[in-house]
């Protein structure tokens, strides 16, 4: 099977070493922005694996960039682990050149003063009641072009995004007749020895930190300030930590996907140092995505802030401790209430031994392989657009414990008040 990958950072690395892992990849393109992150990559991994891997540059932002690649490569499934803003593109191209499309997070505009976008994401804020700048809507707005093509979109197979949903239809299809309370929990007890890093990509990851909070419940969303919203929570292998309610892409297709749910939140682990840090470069302006001139050039503050921060990619060596993500569920079952947490704890220097990434990295690579194998092998089939949690868990789940990221069920948890 020829799996073209688009993208080569810190999630893309992980992915593709365990794809060359999977016998049922039997050729890799490893495509993206910065050839020579491909060719290294490339070289490493050559040795060890029979699958036949080659390198192309690609700007994944041009439609004829990414067509001409995949009209002369012509791959079967494209994983894109670029960045959100590339989604639409990316869908589009595979479109024109009759290719599957796997991704790890949903679209989010990369200009968001553009005044075409700016207007419907108002629209959709007063309508849905959320002010996060990504949501599913302009990917579900592709069903019909995958359906009428006969491809499959398979959006969100990251952790959470991902695994998260997949632990969802677990739960519902082998311990619950109903799910009602979902709680995501995503704990990251690493750590890196940097005053201040981020994990992944810090575009991406500041701007879903420093943005409102809201959570799903009864039908609508209920939005919050930023951090408003704070539990300790103590995780097995890490221990007690502070934890923060986030807005979160699965919740959106959690509540469309999972009847009778009465609410979902999400909440992420954060240390007092990495907000303080945050708080204060939010205050000075330096999240900011609003172009500036700057002695006779344009910067984006936040790019140029990424241009100082650590390579997320560069953490693995010195990232210790253990990741703990899963999800506590509330529900009946034969009429009886019942509550059940499903986990994974990852150890950030296992993975760094395996991979050469840190947990962060390996917790979205793992699953963004094993949802592109669900799809490139027909076990996950369907014309359409889908998110995870609307197909068959167990086959998932079987690759988590064989893949490297071994779930946990406790059928007597701590709740989340
Ligand atoms: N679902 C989850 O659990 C989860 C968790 C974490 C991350 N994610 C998602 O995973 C994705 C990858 O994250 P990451 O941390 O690996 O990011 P990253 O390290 O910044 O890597 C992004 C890669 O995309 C490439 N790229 C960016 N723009 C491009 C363009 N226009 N054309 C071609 N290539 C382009 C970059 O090229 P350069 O090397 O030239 O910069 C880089 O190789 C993101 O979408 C992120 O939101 C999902």
């Amino acid at each position: 099977m020829r799996l073209l990958v688009i993208g080569c950072g810190g999630v893309a690395t992980v992915a593709i070493h365990k794809c060359c892992q999977n016998p049922l990849f039997t050729e890799i393109c490893i495509a993206s922005r910065t050839k020579s992150k491909c060719d290294a990559l490339a070289e490493k991994l050559a040795p060890s694996t029979k699958a036949v891997i080659t390198t192309a540059k690609v700007d994944a932002d041009s439609f004829e960039s990414l067509t001409e690649l995949m009209n002369s490569y012509k791959p079967h499934t494209v994983l894109n682990v670029a960045l959100p803003y590339q989604d639409l593109t990316i869908m589009d191209a595979c479109l024109a050149c009759g290719a599957n499309y796997v991704d790890t997070a949903n679209y989010e505009a990369e200009d968001t003063d553009d005044p075409e976008w700016r207007a419907i994401y108002e629209k959709r804020c007063k309508e849905k009641g959320f002010t996060a700048y990504f949501d599913y809507s302009w990917q579900w707005a592709y069903q019909d072009k995958f359906k009428e093509a006969g491809l499959t979109a398979l959006l969100g197979t990251g952790f959470d995004p991902g695994v998260t949903s997949v632990f969802t239809a677990y739960a519902l299809k082998h311990y619950f007749d109903e799910i009602h309370y979902i709680d995501i929990l995503d704990c990251n007890g690493g750590d890196h020895g940097y005053p201040f890093a981020t994990n992944f990509n810090p575009e991406i990851n500041l701007r879903e930190v420093s943005a409102n909070g809201s959570y799903w419940e009864d039908g609508h969303w209920v939005e919050t300030e930023p951090m408003e919203i704070k539990r300790e929570y103590n995780f097995a292998g890490v221990g007690m930590k502070d934890m923060y309610l986030l807005h979160h892409e699965e919740i959106e297709s959690l509540a469309k996907n999972i009847p009778n749910v009465k609410r979902i939140r999400f909440f992420m682990t954060f240390g007092q140092s990495y907000l303080t840090h945050m708080n204060c470069l939010q205050n000075v302006g330096m999240l900011s995505t609003v172009p500036i001139e700057f002695e006779g050039h344009q910067i984006v503050p936040i790019k140029f802030l990424k241009a100082l921060l650590p390579d997320p990619a560069s953490l693995g060596p010195r990232t210790v401790g253990k990741t703990n993500i899963g999800c506590i569920f509330r529900g009946i079952k034969d009429g009886k209430e019942r509550n059940i947490y499903i986990y994974n704890v990852c150890d950030h220097q296992e993975c760094y031994k395996e991979t050469g990434a840190q947990a962060v990295s390996y917790t979205t690579g793992v699953p963004a392989m094993i949802g592109t194998a669900m799809v490139a092998s027909g076990t996950w089939k369907g014309a359409g657009v889908f998110n995870v949690e609307e197909f068959d868990p167990d086959p998932y789940m079987e690759a988590l414990n064989k893949d490297g990221l071994p779930w946990v069920v406790d059928e007597a948890p701590v709740l989340v008040d």
